[in-house]
């Protein structure tokens, strides 16, 4: 694995990769869900690109961004265990030199939610993932379903720009009880983490009801409330506008839960049916 940390040696690299080329895009601090991602990759994929980059501008508050976790040698060994070619990790001052002044807003699906509960965070997202296609220049790149509203404004993203990009999203990994797998996690207490189980036990139950005939979405959303936990929201939405589902779907069942002091975001899908 070839590891660039400036966009020329990237460039370098990137040229004479076979095609098509696969990217993965992290923030680092990698688990099994990544890992997915880059396996998913790497079996689609003649090149495998991934980056590693704790964007500043998508963190809204100073002390999240410090908080972050980091684990630059594992995340590497991982990387190279899974067959990635080439690993773009940059520093801020390489993507965000002095002077920097473009901003990517993407509208429509980033509006609520996530979008909603955290100023300014999907723009720095849009501007960074353009930012890497533009240094990338992907054939496919790879986006995890655990954050849905992210995946629906990569799609928009490609549309609205034209960009030549196939996107390819990718099953959430949870850990064997239920819980998806995140970056934050390693923050939860023993008791945080019990507690943070109701969220997916509870979009559990709303799917099986779905599954057994339920089409009223206010009473699913009811049935995945799980009592004592802390909702930011819990809604059903249309996965690629984020705006209140057709009756017979599809839909996600989104939701942010705070458990303690951290912030916990998951979904689960509820297909189209007749
Ligand atoms: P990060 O949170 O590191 O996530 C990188 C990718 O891994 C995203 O596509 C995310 O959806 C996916 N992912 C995270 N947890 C997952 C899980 N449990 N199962 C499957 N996929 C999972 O998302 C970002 O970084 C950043 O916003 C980024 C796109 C890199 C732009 O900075």
């Amino acid at each position: 694995m070839k590891i660039c940390k400036t966009i020329a040696e990237f460039r370098l690299q990137r040229a004479g990769a076979p095609r098509p080329v696969g990217f993965v895009p992290t923030m680092g601090a990698l688990h099994a869900g990544h890992a997915s991602l880059v396996a998913t990759c790497r079996a689609e994929c003649a090149s495998v690109a991934s980056s590693v980059f704790v964007n500043p501008l998508q963190f809204d508050q100073a002390h999240d961004l410090e908080r972050y976790p980091r684990t630059w040698e594992q995340d590497v060994v991982l990387l190279e265990s899974l067959g990635c070619d080439l690993l773009f990790a940059p520093t801020a001052a390489e993507l965000y030199p002095d002077g920097f002044a473009t901003t990517v807003a993407v509208a429509g699906p980033t509006l609520g939610y996530e979008g909603a509960h955290r100023a300014g965070h999907f723009d720095g997202v849009a501007t960074v993932v353009a930012k890497l296609f533009g240094i990338v220049e992907p054939d496919r790149a790879y986006f995890g379903k655990k954050d849905a509203q992210q995946l629906a404004l990569i799609r928009r993203l490609v549309l609205d720009l034209d960009l030549d990009v196939a996107i390819v999203p990718v099953a959430t990994v949870r850990d064997p009880d239920g819980l998806a797998l995140s970056s934050r996690n390693v923050r939860l207490s023993a008791k945080e983490r019990e507690r943070a189980l109701g969220i997916a036990a509870g979009l559990r139950r709303a799917a099986t009801a779905w599954q057994d005939g339920e089409r009223d979405f206010d009473r699913l959303i009811d049935v995945a409330r799980t009592a004592g936990l802390d909702y930011e929201y819990l809604a059903a939405v249309d996965p690629l506008t984020f705006q209140p589902p057709q009756p017979h779907g599809p839909a996600l069942l989104v939701t942010a839960v705070r458990v303690g002091a951290t912030r916990l975001i998951d979904n689960i899908e509820l297909d189209a049916q007749p």
